[in-house]
């Protein structure tokens, strides 16, 4: 194998305020120094992913500015073979304005920049690295064409598809759907994409098997996760407490991590159970990439 997990999406600088309450529209508050740093949610799956110990490559576009260069940095820092990730002259590279409260909840809008240029000529490129990679991890802040042609050559490839669909659209697309094996929702974007008023993640996880989804995990937040596995048997996977400081990344870590366990031959239950202290983990500290722990930062 190339790869444990090929990331085919995002990357984005995410520019922080800090702030002790959000404005409202027409309204100006006063927020902290501003923080430069890497994220982008297929970029921070990645360096998720390469922290732990995963054999990992990003396939993702950034712009020939400044950005560019952060992003890439950190990636090898993280260790993820960037070697897929291109630099497009004359393009910026995507920016994500985040505002995060004192409860360490955040408000992002992305500007997609580069990323709005990874098409599917470029995933046609990569069929070989596709093909000999574990797995596929996917989110929706790249092209949704570059999203469907990635998963359609992974399902020919026999390469398992992780797909986060965030930020969620009204409805996915069913050929998208039936690849994902697992499809990784938070408990918002569970209910939205069931289409359900009411219950709870377990129905909203089993409607969306129904609707053809092989798999589906959904991310509790402090409460850990909810699994369906290929065979339908559901299990819970309990929470870490901690105190959170920031949560941004902190779902895009969870699904790095489940997509190296899974490479490596993990069950479903327990890539959710390692997934889950990792995610935890990363709440703790400030920023996305930054606050992402290698195995021996994990605790126990
Ligand atoms: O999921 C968190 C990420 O969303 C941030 O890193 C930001 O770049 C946006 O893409
Ligand atoms: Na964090």
């Amino acid at each position: 194998q190339m790869y444990d997990v090929l990331v085919v999406g995002s990357a984005n600088a995410d520019l922080t305020v800090r702030v002790a309450r959000r404005p409202g529209a027409g309204e100006t508050v006063h927020g902290s120094d501003l923080v430069e740093s890497a994220g982008g949610k297929g970029a921070n799956q990645a360096a998720a992913a390469a922290r732990l110990g995963g054999r990992v490559g990003l396939l993702a576009r950034v712009g020939d500015d400044a950005y560019g260069e952060l992003l890439l940095n950190a990636q090898r820092e993280a260790g993820t073979d960037v070697s897929q990730v291109i630099a497009a002259p004359g393009t910026r590279t995507g920016t994500a304005m985040i505002i995060v409260g004192p409860d360490g909840d955040n408000s992002i809008v992305v500007s997609p920049g580069a990323n709005a240029a990874l098409t599917p000529e470029d995933v046609a490129a990569a069929r070989e690295v596709i093909a000999g990679s574990a797995t596929v991890s996917l989110q929706f802040e790249v092209p949704m064409e570059t999203v469907r042609a990635t998963a359609a050559t992974a399902t020919e490839t026999g390469t398992r598809v992780v797909l986060n669909p965030s930020p969620t659209p009204d409805r996915i697309d069913p050929d998208l759907l039936a690849a994902a094996d697992p499809l990784v929702v938070n408990e918002h974007e569970a209910q939205q994409l069931a289409d359900r008023s009411e219950g709870g993640p377990e129905d909203w996880a089993r409607a969306l098997r129904d609707q053809g989804a092989r798999s589906v995990v959904v991310t509790l937040g402090g409460d850990g996760a909810l699994v369906v596995d290929g065979e339908g048997k559901s299990e819970r996977v309990p929470g870490v407490k901690v105190e959170p400081v920031d949560t941004t990344g902190a779902g895009d870590a969870f699904t790095g991590a489940l997509a190296v366990r899974l490479a490596r031959g993990d069950s479903l239950p327990d890539a959710a159970r390692f997934a889950v202290r990792v995610g935890a983990a990363a709440v703790t500290k400030p920023g996305a990439q930054p606050s992402y722990p290698t195995l021996d930062e994990l605790p126990a």
